[in-house]
């Protein structure tokens, strides 16, 4: 009956009993299940209240690498929870909803990527965590927003270098480091949205507001903004500074731990081109809810599955990640 259910969706839709303390409830099951939850920045805020532990890409890898919990909840999206079991795969790993997928990852197909590099023999193979596990199993190392510089630069600067599925977190990088990566032309459908013209009015109308852009944004974007950096740059980056306003070009559930961490600052969303979407919102992201959560603790689905083989191969470039960025 629960499969019959999860077929239809990738979450257990039954309702949660009526008069419950949700909260409470989840609270209580985590502690009966030995579990530990652990949440994106860019999830509902919500659910970064109850989560044990909010972080970016790199922190939740970290984290799923060395928790002793018997089970792992990761609010995020599968690439998150793939990435946890890669790590832990002796750990039951779940993704409140397990259609939370992820257009970056879906925009580098294994079966495409490994083509690709096969057109280009004799390069590394450097690929952002926001990939499926095939696509890491064809990876030399794997890299995050926060680290792709460092690692990039862990390589001797003559070595050839295929880089993907970000082209802008590509370009951004081969900027910084005056490499000349072979690019795969993927992108976030979030990150691609923000529009140039309207952060320009939003800067004249808040004169002295500082623009934060997470480095999946396109290059027009990156040249007018004040800090480039991952989640958790530009969290600390707003933490630190002493100016009092910013318009943040990422996804915006980021804006509720900025402004927990600084109750004094505003913090602008950056407007995307569309006015009549709420596309600077993950539409993945925003699949986990508290129901899902509680639903996917109680009945311990829908649950992350790799093979072995899979698990075997992809967990060494995560694993030279996490060696490179210091575990
Ligand atoms: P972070 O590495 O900053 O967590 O970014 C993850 C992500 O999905 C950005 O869209
Ligand atoms: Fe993927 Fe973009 Fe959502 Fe991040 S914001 S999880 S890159 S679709």
């Amino acid at each position: 009956m629960i499969n019959d259910k999860l077929k239809k969706s990738g979450f257990l839709n039954i309702p949660v009993p009526e008069n419950i303390d949700l909260v409470e409830a989840i609270k209580r099951l985590k502690r009966e299940k030995n579990a530990v939850i652990l949440a994106h920045y860019y999830q509902e805020s919500e659910i970064q209240d109850i989560a044990d532990f909010v972080g970016d890409s790199l922190a939740l890898a970290q984290w799923a690498a060395k928790t002793e919990a018997d089970v792992i909840v990761l609010c995020g999206v599968h690439f998150m929870g793939e990435t946890a079991k890669i790590l832990s795969p002796e750990k039951k790993v779940f993704v409140p909803d397990s259609d939370a997928g992820c257009s970056l990852a879906d925009s580098c197909p294994a079966d495409e990527f490994e083509k690709f590099i096969k057109r280009h023999p004799g390069h590394t193979v450097i690929s952002y965590v926001n990939t499926t596990a095939a696509v890491k199993t064809l990876t030399d190392v794997v890299v995050t927003s926060t680290n792709a510089r460092r690692i990039v630069e862990s390589f001797p600067p003559e070595t050839k270098i295929i880089f993907g599925p970000d082209e802008n977190l590509g370009n951004y990088i081969n900027s910084l480091t005056g490499r000349n990566m072979v690019l795969w032309k993927g992108a976030c459908h979030v990150h691609e949205q923000f529009s140039l013209e309207k952060i320009l009015a939003l800067k004249e109308e808040h004169p002295g507001a500082l623009v934060l852009a997470h480095p999946e944004c396109k290059t027009v974007i990156l040249k007018i903004a004040d800090c480039i950096d991952s989640t958790s740059g530009l969290l600390k980056f707003s933490t630190h500074s002493p100016v009092k306003k910013f318009i943040v070009a990422t996804e915006s559930g980021i804006l509720h731990k900025m402004q927990l961490s600084n109750p004094g600052k505003v913090f602008i969303p950056a407007p995307p081109n569309d006015a009549t979407c709420a596309c600077n919102e993950c539409n993945f992201m925003k699949l986990n809810t508290l129901e899902k959560l509680y639903n996917c603790l109680k009945y311990e689905v829908p649950e992350i599955f790799i093979s072995e083989e899979v698990q075997r191969k992809a967990v060494k470039p995560i694993r030279k990640m996490l060696e490179i960025s210091g575990l």
